[in-house]
């Protein structure tokens, strides 16, 4: 498989590494497993967060070396981002994902929340089993801030006084906890010193905003082929996004079609247009920009290394990514 960006060149032998081993620890053990395990990993995911946990585990390693228990948190997190996809896919009923029908929708609801579910607990016993502590103190509460999320966003739909405060709070909650704490993690485990491990969760929970508000940005401007997932789905669904919060301090009539939920025939695609026509989408990307540039500041706290400079330039890449 050819990675998302070629700044995951220093770990892309890894990463086919750990596509393999993904389809294997999931999938030995039940052939419905099995197939929803080739259906996910051999699929289209951009394996981001592996990559970075990669790097920065090449990056404060002793001599650049990666560690099998780095590897192996390397393949947790995947593992837990893949877990909390497949539960979001139900929660959504969004029918694609990376480019192939979600476990929903070709093997039904039950065997999607059974997998799900699996895969949140082979992780977990995983993690354990890297005995060290700390490190499974920080995945876990990824994974109770996972559902954290999914309730706040569930709680929220249509609620049009959401803030731009509790929007960040919520993406951090489904979204870049994991990225924090996994890039902390990362670091414990080469055995950094304690500011340095700060720096890296610093930088995974910025990297990890600017993701998730350039995701919210590429739903309106996207289109389903390019994203591999539906495009314009998010404010169907009540999901009131970066775009959405800007463009109703512009746009009053956006606040009426958003309370009845759409109700009349035209709303929905009205209200895109209004979004489209304010500055909601030029503001969100500048915020986006904000948090990358804060994540590229935290990195430079690190020792000079090719990693290093892949990850400095990934700031950039989850500004620009198109999919
Ligand atoms: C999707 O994450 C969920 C969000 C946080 C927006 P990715 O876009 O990284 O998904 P894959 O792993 O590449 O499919
Ligand atoms: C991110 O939320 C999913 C999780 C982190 C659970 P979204 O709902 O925005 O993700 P997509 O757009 O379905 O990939
Ligand atoms: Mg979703
Ligand atoms: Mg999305």
């Amino acid at each position: 498989m050819t990675s998302a960006t070629s700044l995951f060149a220093p770990v892309d032998a890894d990463l086919c590494l750990l596509t393999d081993n993904l389809k294997q620890l999931v999938g030995a053990r039940h052939p419905i497993l099995y197939a929803a395990a080739e259906h996910l990993f051999g699929a289209g995911g951009k394996r981001l967060r592996p990559a970075i946990v990669l790097l920065i585990s090449r990056a404060t390693a002793p001599d650049f070396e990666i560690s099998s228990r780095h590897r192996r948190l390397a393949e947790i997190t995947e593992m837990i981002h893949t877990a909390s996809l497949v539960h979001d896919d139900v929660v959504d009923e969004s029918e694609l994902r990376r480019g192939v029908p979600t476990v929903h929708s070709s093997f039904g609801n039950r065997v999607a929340v059974l997998a799900g579910d699996f895969l949140f607990a082979q992780s977990s016993w995983y993690l354990a089993n890297l005995d060290n502590l700390e490190v499974v103190k920080l995945l876990s509460q990824v994974i109770m801030d996972l559902a954290e999320g999914e309730i706040q966003q569930g709680l929220n739909r249509f609620d049009t006084g959401t803030t731009l405060d509790a929007y960040l709070e919520k993406s951090y909650y489904k979204t870049a906890s994991l990225m924090a704490n996994s890039a902390q993690a990362a670091g414990v485990l080469s055995e950094v010193p304690e500011a340095t491990a700060t720096s890296l969760y610093n930088y995974g929970r910025h990297i990890g905003l600017a993701f998730q508000i350039v995701d919210d940005l590429l739903d309106f401007t996207a289109s389903m082929d390019a994203l591999g997932k539906p495009a314009g789905s998010d404010l169907k669904s009540g999901n009131l996004t970066a775009p959405v919060l800007y463009a109703l301090e512009e746009k009053p009539y956006l606040e009426v079609l958003i309370e009845r939920e759409f109700a009349q025939e035209g709303d929905l695609e009205q209200a895109i247009a209004l979004v489209l026509a304010s500055n909601g989408i030029e503001r969100s990307r500048e915020l986006a920009t904000h948090h990358a540039q804060l994540a590229g500041q935290y990195m430079a706290q690190l020792p000079a290394s090719e990693s290093r400079q892949a990850l400095m330039s990934l700031t950039d890449y989850v500004l620009s990514r198109g999919y």
